[in-house]
């Protein structure tokens, strides 16, 4: 089974991130052929600061391996080194529904939220289908944002076999319903792209008070309150334990608990949690020739894969001649 998904290296990474995408996609390194990328390109649509690009992809291939990611046990690179799905992209969007395209509403969120306007955000799904569709990728992890995205994917995959005859695998989402959508600190979805986020190497004192600040209601201590709505809970249930879960659950229903002192065993679990990828991001980031290093080699490896479909595309649409 080919799984593949990538991240845009546009801000720090955040726990959105880690347990929408990052760790489904590092549990799969033993049993798949698993492809991991930066997608660079795709940062380009809202990111024009050279140094932030180029320092923003360096760390996040930082992230990935302190977080466990093995290079030699999959194909981890960025977007692009490896010049053919740009190709492929055009390609695509020859035969992509204008319909298709405008009913995105990815597009119209981004520029609402104030990023520019350009072409290259609008057929942004179009190059993410060419990522996909390379690779002949069979699932794609990714959180819930992302679904309508893959059904572009689909459409285009779909429509390229009928049109030229069987090419492309049609890739399935695989989406995880605990973490589909993680909350950020103002209860919308967490996003870069938002400024709402907990990034996952965060320490600290700017930790503590990114924690603090996480939106709560202002029912009294003693009151009951609903831990389904509580956008605190939400992120408690994704680090503690299931039994002292269950008990901070109870003091929610049957009132007592304090949002103050439940930040702060939040605080403690978050920084229990990243420790050790703490000490690992430290020593990556201070080798950028080691990670450059991993990087090139890792797409040298994608490239080899991904020539061989764009030699089949090109021989199906009659760029053979
Ligand atoms: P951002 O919105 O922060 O820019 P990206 O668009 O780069 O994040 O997303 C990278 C991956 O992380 C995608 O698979 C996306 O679905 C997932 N993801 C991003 N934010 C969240 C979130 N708040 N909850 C769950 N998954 C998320
Ligand atoms: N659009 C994705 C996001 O913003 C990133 C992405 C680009 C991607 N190409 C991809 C995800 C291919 C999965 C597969 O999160």
């Amino acid at each position: 089974m080919k799984i593949l998904s990538g991240i845009q290296p546009s801000g720090k990474l955040h726990i959105g991130n880690y347990f929408g995408m990052m760790k489904t996609m590092i549990s799969h390194m033993e049993n798949s052929d698993l492809y991991v990328f930066i997608v660079d390109l795709h940062a380009l649509t809202s990111v024009h600061d050279r140094e932030r690009l180029a320092t923003g992809t360096l760390e996040a291939a930082a992230d990935f391996l302190a977080l466990g990611l093995d290079p030699e046990k999959c194909t981890f690179w960025v977007q692009s080194d490896v010049p053919e799905v740009c190709e492929l992209a055009w390609i695509l969007s020859t035969l992509t529904p204008m319909g298709l395209m405008e009913r995105c509403h990815s597009y119209k969120d981004k520029v609402a939220k104030g990023i520019d306007a350009s072409h290259g955000l609008f057929s942004y799904p179009v190059l993410m289908a060419a990522d996909i569709l390379l690779y002949q990728a069979d699932q794609v992890p990714v959180g819930k944002d992302q679904k309508q995205h893959l059904e572009v994917a689909r459409d285009i995959a779909q429509k390229f076999n009928t049109t030229f005859g069987e090419t492309f695998t049609v890739p399935e989402p695989a989406i995880s319903t605990r973490t589909a959508t993680v909350p950020g600190l103002d209860g919308q979805k967490m996003s870069k792209s938002y400024g709402n986020t907990i990034p996952i190497f965060m320490e600290g004192k700017a930790l503590k008070k990114k924690v603090m600040s996480i939106a709560t209601d202002a029912t009294p201590v003693e009151d009951p309150k609903d831990p389904d709505t509580c956008n605190l809970f939400a992120m408690l249930k994704l680090f503690a334990p299931a039994t002292r879960l269950q008990e901070i659950r109870d003091l929610y229903v049957n009132g007592g608990a304090a949002y103050g002192y439940i930040k702060l065993e939040l605080l403690d679990l978050i920084n229990d949690y990243y420790a050790d990828a703490r000490k690992r991001k430290a020593e990556y980031l201070a080798d950028p020739e080691m990670l450059r290093a991993v990087l090139k080699k890792g797409g040298e490896k994608a490239r080899e894969k991904a020539a061989v479909t764009l030699d089949l595309v090109r021989d199906r649409v009659g760029l053979k001649y």
